[in-house]
């Protein structure tokens, strides 16, 4: 059972920039909140509740005041910063004592995700014990991401991180469930010819020995990767279309909790009140209430 999860919040976001000069990307707001508590949404979904977010070591003092010990959100959050933004895999060497020798889902800081079925897929990866579990979604331009080639068997055979022919693909979103050994595993890596560390050197040396397993996400559940400009703003509108749609919102930490009975609903109470006079507020006001 994974119990641990890491919100990996550092990178450059050259992509963003300028935006992202002075404030790291994952507190950049989507739609109506900060980036981040999407993946932080996605942890706790998965039933994960010892979180340890990573971000840079100048916006440290931003994600405390935004987050604090993770009380808010029914969770118990610490924090490490990460001194050079190396790499993915570098998230288990800086959470290694975190992490010790625990099952643990990393979730990227840039990753949204939600779906009618988002909650029950990842409660039941979060069951894994070993080995490694990873999520794929066809896209019709792999370029940018990891993806995953499939033999005629229907298992995984090839990990290829960035593509470089423009053709559809099976995309790895930026949630992955480890077993214990990951810490010793990401330690062992060297790097591509390229010099770099990718996660998919990581996934490849569990794909090796068999032991990936690799699940479509279920088509009901949305996902996007917000790296540019335009990805943000179609994760932005996407998120605002589907609340104004459905009348209740996605990815809502505080909400996630309250469900898991992590939240009472006098805390929920008082975080509502605290965000008074805004959709989000009234929101929580409103599933508060409804469990009086
Ligand atoms: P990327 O999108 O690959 O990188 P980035 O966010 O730095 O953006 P850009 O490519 O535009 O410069 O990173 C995926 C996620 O992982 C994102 O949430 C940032 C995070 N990350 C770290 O926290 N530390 C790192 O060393 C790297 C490379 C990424």
């Amino acid at each position: 059972m994974v119990r641990k999860g890491i919100v990996l919040a550092g990178g450059a976001g050259s992509r963003l920039r300028p935006a992202t000069l002075a404030v790291s990307k994952q507190l950049l707001p989507v739609y109506d909140r900060p980036m981040v508590y999407y993946p932080l949404a996605l942890l706790m979904e998965a039933g994960i509740r010892d979180i340890l977010l990573i971000a840079a070591p100048d916006q440290m003092p931003l994600y405390r005041q935004l987050l604090g010990t993770g009380d808010g959100f029914g969770v118990k959050l610490s924090y490490r910063a990460q001194a050079k933004p190396l790499d993915l895999p570098d998230a288990f060497r800086v959470g290694a004592s975190f992490v010790g020798r625990e099952p643990v889902c990393l979730a990227l800081g840039d990753n949204v995700m939600f779906g009618r079925s988002l909650a029950k897929t990842l409660k039941h990866a979060a069951r894994m014990e070993d080995g490694a579990r990873i999520f794929v979604r066809r896209v019709p331009d792999a370029r940018p991401f990891g993806t995953v080639a499939f033999g005629t068997d229907g298992r995984p055979r090839r990990l290829v991180e960035k593509p470089t022919a423009k053709k559809p693909g099976d995309a790895v979103p930026g949630i992955y469930f480890f077993g214990p050994d990951v810490v010793a595993k990401a330690r062992r890596l060297q790097p591509s010819a390229r010099g770099e560390l990718e996660i998919t050197d990581l996934l490849r040396t569990y794909l090796e020995r068999g032991a990936l397993s690799v699940d479509r996400l279920p088509r009901d559940v949305a996902w996007f990767d917000m790296g540019t400009p335009d990805s943000l703003l179609d994760a932005a509108r996407a998120i605002r279309d589907r609340e104004r749609t459905r009348g209740d919102k996605v990815a809502c930490p505080e909400v996630i909790a309250w469900r898991q009975g992590w939240l009472s609903p006098t805390a929920l109470r008082r975080r509502a009140d605290a965000l008074v006079g805004t959709e989000y507020g009234r929101y929580l006001a409103r599933c508060a209430a409804a469990h009086r």
